[in-house]
């Protein structure tokens, strides 16, 4: 078997990959990071292909990091947005996606509000997809970028570390994912919100659930806190925000309580005040913005091994 071979023509969900498959796409992305920290942040690995990001909702981190990591590699990428498409034209996601192929792209890059979306693209077409987020279902770059993250905090043995999630886990696809990760990578998964921000079936996820934000933050090696998804909330399931605010802000009497050399994460974008204060943001034990730079080495792995899947060295 070819270094370069790969079994998986999409990156749907983390669920779909092996133990061996995440630590090949870490290993990848560290050996990325490196060209990342050049004066001239570019290699010709895969000049002439072709990546589209079609994002049907809205995106500052994982869509600019999709296009820096493509364009890092010398591949052309060409971004859609809904306004400006003729989704507003009332095209179905199935002829949008058969049209943008007929470009012969070899990845579409594809976030979505409905769950299952990117599923429904990769069984359609013939070049890669990669999920950047569909509904409330997965975000798997995150969760590796994330994972990425903590590795370079903890070393590459993480066993025995435990990673508390809080906040809006109901809408998070993030969550979900990084639940799976980190199940895989051998660490404690805890997980707190409001009862209300609970999902269904939340007691069958791999990860102890704690009903006290300072019971569950006690003794942690990292705290991932979550962005409370207001444009996806029904009425009535918050009471309001200065109440959710003081009820579960994390914060710095927050990190006190977990262990000494423990980290807070967020995948942003961040609602300061709300479900992180600015003094935890902001503090040293931040690696909010080491995830955005993450997300840049990460991607240029998930592209080029998605790319690469096939050619023989
Ligand atoms: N974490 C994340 O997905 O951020 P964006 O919505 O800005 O891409």
């Amino acid at each position: 078997m070819s270094e370069t071979h790969w079994p998986h023509k999409d990156l749907l969900d983390v669920e779909d990959l092996s133990l061996s498959e995440i630590i090949r796409l870490l290993d990848m992305a560290a050996r990325f990071k490196e060209i990342n920290e050049r004066p001239v942040k570019k290699v010709p690995t895969l000049r002439g292909r072709g990546i589209i990001l079609f994002f049907a909702e809205p995106s500052t981190r994982t869509k600019t990091s999709f296009d820096v990591a493509g364009k890092r590699l010398s591949a052309d990428t060409f971004s859609l947005a809904v306004s400006g498409s003729s989704i507003t034209k009332g095209e179905s996601l199935k002829d949008t996606a058969l049209t943008l192929q007929a470009m012969s792209p070899d990845i579409i890059v594809i976030r979505h509000s409905s769950s299952g979306a990117a599923a429904f693209l990769a069984e359609r077409l013939d070049c890669s997809v990669v999920n950047a987020g569909d509904g409330r279902h997965a975000h798997p770059t995150q969760a590796l970028l994330d994972a990425f993250t903590l590795r370079e905090h903890w070393g590459a043995d993480m066993s025995g570390k435990t990673l508390l999630i809080a906040g809006d886990i109901a809408h998070s696809r993030v969550a979900r994912s990084n639940v799976l990760l980190w199940n895989k990578l051998g660490v404690s998964v805890r997980v707190f919100g409001p009862r209300t921000l609970l999902p269904p079936g939340i007691s069958t996820w791999p990860a102890k659930l704690y009903d006290n934000l300072e019971e569950a933050v006690k003794g942690v090696d990292a705290i991932m806190g979550l962005r409370l998804q207001l444009e996806r909330q029904q009425a009535g399931l918050l009471p309001d925000l200065s109440e959710y605010a003081q009820r579960f802000c994390i914060g710095l009497k927050h990190l006190s309580l977990a262990a000494p050399e423990a980290v807070i994460l967020h995948p942003g974008p961040i609602n300061r005040g709300l479900e992180i204060s600015a003094e935890a943001a902001d503090s040293a034990k931040s690696r909010i913005l080491d995830q955005v730079a993450a997300g840049v080495a990460l991607r240029m792995a998930v592209l080029f091994t998605l790319a690469m899947r096939n050619e023989v060295e």
